[in-house]
């Protein structure tokens, strides 16, 4: 029986391993982690994390070839491929603070494995890691080997939150990446052989191992840089008088361009596109590219563009300034059907108004108070540490903030409205309800644009929804530069 460890029971690891575990009955798979509530979490029925599908798939599989651990040696040694998918934050201090890749857990682990391994193995780099990460990995295990040989795979993972499940059983594609040299050629086949068991083959792209690494910081790139352009076009059309929407659907009906990833928002968040993007940006200037860094780091300055420009909607609209007045924040996470708030355009935005001196009542469906109390003190790339491992905080709770239950409650006697993730249940809110119970005049800011802007007006809302036509309201209140 192949065993597999993976190293990381996070966002990627979990649910990666739990589709390996039910796609190869014939694979012992054994997820570990240094953090024991979390494996204790995917032991239990309150899984660590909320991903539609998930449950299902661990319990068929958990306790049959699928186990959660915190022996992290006693099952690296034991395995014959080794997944690492610890978390990549970003520096926050020293060479290539807030853009390079801090690698401590990743070398750490590395550390382990040299340390604990009694036998040959293939090292897989599951986790998204700065281009030529497997080199040094290699130089760590080799220089502690014993005599054992590592082969040193990339398979980053393009899963995408709130449809991982979907996206592990129907991948576009499995990357993997491998050393030109026989050994890794026959390590490739050795893991193409796992996918094999559910992907079809010509679905699985092997390249070298720098390809590979770069491939999945340039997916990223590409996606997020689609996402910035039509947020950029967004602003347009609010100037023009021209729908956002409408542009997207006309510009992505071109099957060159296609229709995906033309959502205009409030800014993209998520663990992935920040982080990679601004790895990106660390890797061409160090390799002597800044016109190519320059071009990737506007991605990024249009998403935080997007992020304060509807903070200064919000706050010219309301007749220059918010402060006192209760604003309520429909959503924190950073996308639908996850609770995950790493880099959510909520943080940005609710900070933003907490400088002007709003008071803010903040409702999702899936984010604990603690979590977004923590967020919202937290400092910017802290959120990348285990939260065992991030550093305390001097005060425990923002105070002009509160998190409630329900939509209702938050919006109850406020002045605005904020919808800043796209639930499903946003849509369908009774908002003759909510309109009666908030101070006149009652504003929607819709950041995602999930609401009927016309049916609101008719209710009697003023609504600002991104890159549509303004208000007549709005028009008159320009937003502040
Ligand atoms: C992304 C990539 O899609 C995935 O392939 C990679 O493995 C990890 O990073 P994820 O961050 O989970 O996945 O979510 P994604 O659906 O890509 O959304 C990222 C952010 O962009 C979210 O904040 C989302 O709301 C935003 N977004 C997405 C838009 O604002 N508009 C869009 O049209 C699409
Ligand atoms: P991702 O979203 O990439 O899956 P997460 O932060 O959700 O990242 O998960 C990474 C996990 O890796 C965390 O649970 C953390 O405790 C774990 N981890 C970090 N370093 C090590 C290590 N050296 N050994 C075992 N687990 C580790």
């Amino acid at each position: 029986m192949v065993k597999i460890c993976c190293i990381g029971a996070g966002y990627v690891g979990g649910p990666t391993m739990a589709v390996i575990a039910l796609k190869c009955p014939s694979i012992e798979v054994v997820v570990v982690d240094i953090w024991e509530p979390r494996i204790a979490a995917w032991n239990s029925d309150q899984l660590p994390i909320y991903e539609p599908g998930l449950y299902d798939v661990v319990k068929e599989c958990r306790g049959r070839n699928l186990f959660f651990s915190k022996d992290v040696e006693k099952h690296v040694a034991e395995a014959d491929i080794v997944f690492v998918s610890v978390n990549t934050p970003t520096k926050t201090q020293g060479l290539g603070a807030g853009k390079a890749a801090d690698l401590t857990y990743w070398e750490s682990a590395a550390r382990t494995i040299a340390d604990v391994s009694k036998s040959d193995k293939i090292v897989v780099e599951k986790s998204t890691v700065p281009v030529k990460t497997a080199e040094a990995i290699e130089k760590i295990l080799t220089h502690n080997s014993k005599g054992i040989k590592f082969q040193i795979l990339s398979n980053p993972e393009f899963l995408a939150e709130g449809t991982a499940i979907e996206d592990l059983f129907q991948p576009d594609r499995v990357l993997i990446g491998g050393r030109e040299t026989p050994e890794g050629q026959k390590a490739i086949q050795a893991l193409k052989s796992v996918y094999a068991h559910w992907v079809p083959e010509d679905r699985i792209l092997t390249t070298n191992l720098w390809s590979a690494e770069l491939s999945k910081l340039a997916a990223n790139a590409f996606l997020a840089q689609r996402i910035s352009s039509v947020n950029a076009m967004s602003a347009l059309c609010e100037a023009t008088g021209a729908d956002v929407a409408e542009v997207s659907y006309a510009v992505g009906k071109d099957s060159r361009i296609g229709p995906k990833f033309l959502n205009a928002s409030v800014g993209f968040g998520g663990f992935c596109f920040p982080k990679d993007i601004l790895n990106l940006v660390y890797i061409c200037e160090c390799n002597g590219l800044p016109e190519v860094a320059e071009y990737w780091k506007q991605v990024i300055k249009i998403n935080d563009y997007q992020k304060s420009r509807f903070v200064n909607r919000v706050v010219s609209s309301m007749f220059n300034t918010v402060s006192q007045k209760k604003i309520a924040i429909l959503g924190f996470a950073f996308k639908k059907d996850t609770g995950d708030t790493r880099e959510t355009p909520a943080i940005d935005v609710c900070q933003g108004l907490l400088g002007d001196k709003a008071l803010l009542s903040i409702y999702d469906p899936q984010v604990q108070k603690e979590h977004i109390q923590r967020d919202l003190i937290m400092k910017k790339f802290d959120w990348d540490h285990p939260l065992h491992l991030q550093p305390k905080s001097a005060s425990s709770a923002v105070e002009q903030v509160t998190v409630t239950s329900d939509a209702y409650e938050a919006t109850k006697e406020a002045h605005g409205v904020c919808i800043l993730t796209e639930w499903d249940e946003f849509k369908t809110l009774d908002y003759k309800k909510i309109y009666d119970n908030m101070q006149k005049p009652a504003f929607v800011f819709d950041g995602r644009n999930v609401v009927n802007a016309d049916k609101l007006r008719e209710i009697g809302f003023i609504v600002y929804s991104i890159g549509k036509p303004l208000d007549a309201w709005l028009k008159d209140m320009p937003a502040i530069a």
